[in-house]
């Protein structure tokens, strides 16, 4: 969703923040500014649309020395919430006076009483933003000191955010605070960047400080000071980032996405090494924090998450049972936090979120910890805020993912998700032997999909079969199920193709009367338990004109026979095997995207890390 970026140091800070800005693009979002302190003065751009149509027209508004003499200034890029995307509303936002420039993550909820109020002093809006509101509080509040003024202002607001200033009064400082949305400063040499997330501050250094809800800090050319919003002072430790600027590059790839594709058997790589005792036959997940008889005591673990990461859990959910003897469930983030759930001790919850930042699975882990539950994250982003308010877990270490559409982050969090329910079914149900195999089985999983991406050629070549058509359905059973419905939602996002996942004998339950002549059917039809059954499904929709294009199992002939084209998979553990299925609908999708010429990365009206609920 939307980023913000600041820049103090040695170099031009309009190129330093572009550059800031170009890293966050992935997150979503459809307008931008900077503001920039030049000579005393405070000087604004904003554009409504992309970063480069920012850059543009700041450099045709802006003289050439303000771009390279200016050191100090702050960005953001806006993915609307309150009023269209337009020039008006993208940040920064002044104050009354003009001389105070403000960028916002987050929901300021009270903004309305805030606004009236200022409104009965005097005060005259421009936007229809919350940020607009709180730039004019802060203004309201300054009585010749920025730190103090927004001090003073957070105190009066309701709501997230994460947030940075600058004062025309005052060029030699930034400052920014947080609260519920997260808020990265990069130590430099002799420049401080501060990011919404770490992709914005890569390419300036590795060294970091995340700042904590309720921090304040003056951030200047040299260093850091931080206190909380009381002005007590607080250490935060440094801490390194774990990827390097070429990360976050396309490396030589059409698109991240496609690049995510490739990155896969190396994710996985990372994301299971060390992590597999073929000994005992377990796993070590050392960040789970538990003892066996911890684990032993939970009775019912319940998945959570959003999107795609929700339909991981699905997955875990048959894990955790068939591996563990637990009762698992998976429910909606979103639901979770609303519906007043019933949660015990005894309960593990696991919180599945690639970016730690969802706002629905980030309030359904604040009710998980209310109610006293075991709870654990399942993160990508270290540091994130579902990993630290988790306190325990396991990081999927699959590198930045920058692609809108979530791919490796997917394929980690299944693999970890294996790896724990091997863990938790040794505690209970599963043999020492029987572990020893299911870990071999997770082991290959890299090589397992690097045979699946070889086929690239091939599916983008069965994709333009696909392309011309407006809707299309997905079809799976049993461990294969949520590899349909990730199928599907792989496939809508990215190429807006309505696609609806089903269970495959729910298809003749209603939506088979969707079906006519040539209607795209993706049956995950793979050698596992309750393949005939779906074979027969397929046989269904093909008698209604449907035309399907299978997930097979490699050397299935006899499945082959049923479809009209077909991707095959590696023969492996019918839950190992949902891995590489997944890989294969991820290639569909893209290349299907592709023929019909979409905006791969950054689908419309979507956004990387979703901070509103
Ligand atoms: C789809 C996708 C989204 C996310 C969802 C949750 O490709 O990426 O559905 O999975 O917004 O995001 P995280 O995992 O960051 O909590």
């Amino acid at each position: 969703m939307c980023g913000i970026v600041g820049y103090i140091g040695k170099s031009s800070a309009p190129e330093a923040l572009v550059r800031g800005l170009r890293r966050l693009e992935y997150r979503g979002y459809d307008s931008a500014g900077m503001a920039v302190l030049e000579n005393g003065s405070l000087i604004v751009s904003k554009a409504a649309g992309k970063v480069a149509s920012l850059d543009e027209k700041a450099r045709s508004e802006w003289p050439e020395d303000r771009f390279q003499n200016s050191r100090i200034g702050i960005a953001h890029t806006r993915w609307a919430t309150h009023g269209p995307p337009t020039e008006i509303n993208a940040h920064p936002h002044l104050d009354r006076s003009g001389g105070i420039a403000l960028v916002h993550n987050g929901i300021i909820e009270n903004y309305r009483a805030l606004r009236a109020r200022l409104e009965s002093q005097g005060h005259e809006f421009l936007s229809e933003t919350d940020t607009e509101v709180l730039a004019h509080l802060i203004g309201a509040c300054d009585q010749g000191n920025l730190f103090q003024a927004v001090c003073d202002a957070l105190h009066q607001v309701e709501g997230t955010f994460g947030i940075a200033a600058i004062s025309a009064d005052e060029p030699d400082r930034i400052i920014t605070a947080r609260r519920g949305s997260p808020i990265v400063i990069g130590i430099g040499d002799d420049e401080t960047i501060i990011g919404s997330d770490a992709a914005a501050i890569i390419s300036h250094t590795r060294q970091v400080i995340y700042l904590e809800d309720n921090d304040i800090a003056v951030v200047t050319a040299e260093g850091v000071e931080i206190r909380d919003l009381d002005r007590v002072p607080v250490t935060r430790e440094v801490a390194e980032l774990g990827f390097d600027a070429e990360a976050a590059e396309k490396g030589g790839y059409e698109h991240f996405m496609l690049k995510e594709i490739h990155e896969q058997p190396d994710s996985l790589r990372n994301a299971i090494r060390g992590r597999l005792d073929f000994n005992l036959g377990s796993s070590v997940l050392s960040g789970m924090g538990t003892s066996a008889r911890e684990l032993a005591e939970i009775q019912r673990a319940v998945l959570l998450g959003c999107g795609t990461s929700l339909h991981a859990g699905l997955v875990g959910e048959y894990a955790f049972e068939d591996l563990a003897d637990i009762h698992a469930e998976v429910q909606q983030a979103a639901e979770f936090r609303y519906r007043n759930p019933l949660i015990t001790r005894s309960d593990l919850v696991v919180a599945i979120s690639q970016s730690g930042e969802t706002a629905d699975t980030l309030a359904a882990v604040r009710e998980a910890n209310q109610k006293g539950a075991f709870v654990m994250g399942l993160c990508n982003v270290v540091g994130s805020t579902i990993a630290r308010e988790t306190g325990r877990g396991v990081y999927l270490h699959a590198g930045p993912e920058i692609s809108v559409a979530s791919t490796k982050a997917f394929t980690c969090q299944v693999a970890v998700l294996l790896m724990m329910a091997l863990k938790l079914g040794r505690g209970r149900r599963l043999s020492r032997d029987e572990g020893v195999r299911l870990a071999r089985e997770i082991e290959r999983i890299p090589e397992l999909v690097e045979r699946t991406i070889r086929q690239n050629e091939a599916i983008a070549a069965l994709a333009g079969r696909y392309a011309e058509h407006e809707n299309a359905f997905f079809i799976g059973r049993g461990y294969m199920y949520p590899v349909a419905l990730e199928g599907a939602l792989k496939l809508k996002e990215i190429s807006y193709i309505h696609a609806e996942g089903y269970h495959a004998a729910e298809l003749k339950h209603g939506p088979i009367a969707l079906l006519e002549q040539g209607t795209p059917v993706v049956a995950l039809a793979n050698d596992i338990p309750g393949k005939d059954k779906t074979l027969g499904n397929i046989e269904e929709c093909r008698a209604r004109g449907a035309r399907i294009l299978g997930v097979i199992t490699e050397g299935d002939e006899d499945a082959r026979g049923f479809v009209h084209d077909a991707i095959a998979v590696p023969a492996c553990h019918p839950l190992v095997a949902t891995i590489p299925s997944a890989v294969a609908l991820q290639l569909f999708s893209y290349h299907v995207a592709r023929h019909r010429g979409c905006e791969i990365d950054q689908p419309r009206n979507l956004a990387k890390s979703v901070t509103v609920e």
